[in-house]
């Protein structure tokens, strides 16, 4: 790698625009993100076209603002990096139209990002080149995932969601208790005043010898449950209800996750165990996560919040190591929403999260 490539890297695949100032894949000058859950709170979800729309109206002043956080100017940069792998089609035509127009007017080459691979790659950022191998769970609105990562170009899919992702059932049972969006966080402050033992919900494919998940059956029962509990009037008689159904909801998901690191921490020799994703944000999951840590003897490595999440740091740190298009062939750079993993290609298969309710 040749030194001081300053990379400038753009995330808009989901509900985060990102934009970050890399060195050398390693050194973060800048990192700047716009959220959009208020456009999207009253939908309870995410709406693709909507979420285009926002990533367009802040894209252009979020690369502004890294480049001041940076102290950098535009003709600093010495290539762009952008997810165009593995989110919503709409919402990634924006970071790459800004990336393109940016690679063209400067005349630097174009870096395409797997946006899965550069989660995974946040770990190198954060804990260095000698971490490898570990175990990644990739946990968010848009992924859930179990990888087993040999070295940065070389993992495999452990088991991954057969319908929803975690953060989705988060969100869409949230969205029925009216605790707001994104969900999980009004859940997990629920469920601390609650009994998690009071409702037993499903924990599905828990019995089986994969280790692929589901959360679909486990959201359906829930939200069966609140609107029976809802037309019998209990919500109105029975103070910890919300917090009782919240907490065993929560409960059935960190289980069913947990579960499946635990069962391949077991059966495998792996001495550092990765979390990445919205969904770790969570004290109390992570509460949980240090404790199988501490059972198997496995370091746990999460990142801080910022790098954690969506974030276009991990874009710009990842495309330090990936093949560059030049400028010109720049313009026929195309999106993937659902892409296979981009560094040894295994098959990625999306959540059902994103349902387009614009057409
Ligand atoms: O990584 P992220 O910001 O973006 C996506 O890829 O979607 O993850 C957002 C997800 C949401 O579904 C949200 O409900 C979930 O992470 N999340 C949590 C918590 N905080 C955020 N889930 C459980 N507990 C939390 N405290
Ligand atoms: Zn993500």
């Amino acid at each position: 790698m040749a030194s001081e490539q300053v990379i400038l890297g753009i995330d808009t695949s989901c509900d985060d625009s990102g934009v970050g100032i890399v060195v050398d894949g390693t050194q973060i000058l800048a990192n700047v993100r716009a959220s959009q859950e208020f456009a999207h709170v009253q939908f309870g979800g995410i709406v693709p076209s909507v979420a285009a729309r926002r990533h367009a109206l802040v894209i252009h002043s979020l690369i502004e603002e890294a480049l001041r956080q940076s102290g950098l100017g535009l003709h600093d940069l010495s290539a762009i990096g952008v997810t165009n792998q593995q989110g919503l089609a709409p919402a990634l035509c924006i970071g790459v139209a800004a990336a393109k127009s940016l690679a063209l007017s400067l005349e630097v080459p174009l870096i395409p990002v797997h946006h899965v691979d550069a989660h995974v790659y946040s770990i190198e950022m954060t804990f260095g080149g000698a971490v490898y191998p570990f175990l990644c769970l990739a946990v968010a609105g848009g992924h859930t995932m179990l990888l087993m990562v040999h070295s940065r170009r070389d993992y495999e899919m452990v088991g991954t969601t057969r319908d929803d992702s975690a953060g989705e059932a988060f969100d869409k049972v949230a969205r029925e208790l009216n605790l707001g969006y994104p969900g999980g966080p009004g859940i997990e402050m629920a469920a601390a005043r609650g009994d998690a033992g009071r409702f037993l919900l499903p924990r599905p494919l828990s019995s089986g010898k994969t280790y692929d998940l589901s959360f679909s059956g486990l959201k359906t029962s829930t939200n069966r449950l609140i609107r029976s509990m809802k037309d019998s009037g209990s919500f109105e008689t029975d103070p910890t209800l919300v917090a009782d159904i919240a907490a065993s909801f929560q409960a059935a998901v960190f289980d069913s996750l947990l579960a499946r690191c635990l069962r391949y921490l077991r059966s495998n020799h792996v001495s550092r165990m990765a979390v990445v994703g919205g969904v770790a944000a969570s004290a109390t999951f992570r509460l949980q996560l240090n404790d199988i840590a501490a059972k198997t003897s496995v370091e746990l490595l999460i990142p801080p919040p910022e790098i954690c999440t969506d974030n276009g740091a991990m874009i710009a740190g990842l495309a330090a190591h990936l093949p560059r298009v030049s400028p010109r062939q720049a313009l026929d750079l195309d999106v993937h929403a659902n892409a296979e993993l981009g560094l040894r290609g295994l098959r990625y298969r999306a959540s059902t999260k994103y349902r387009d309710v614009s057409s």
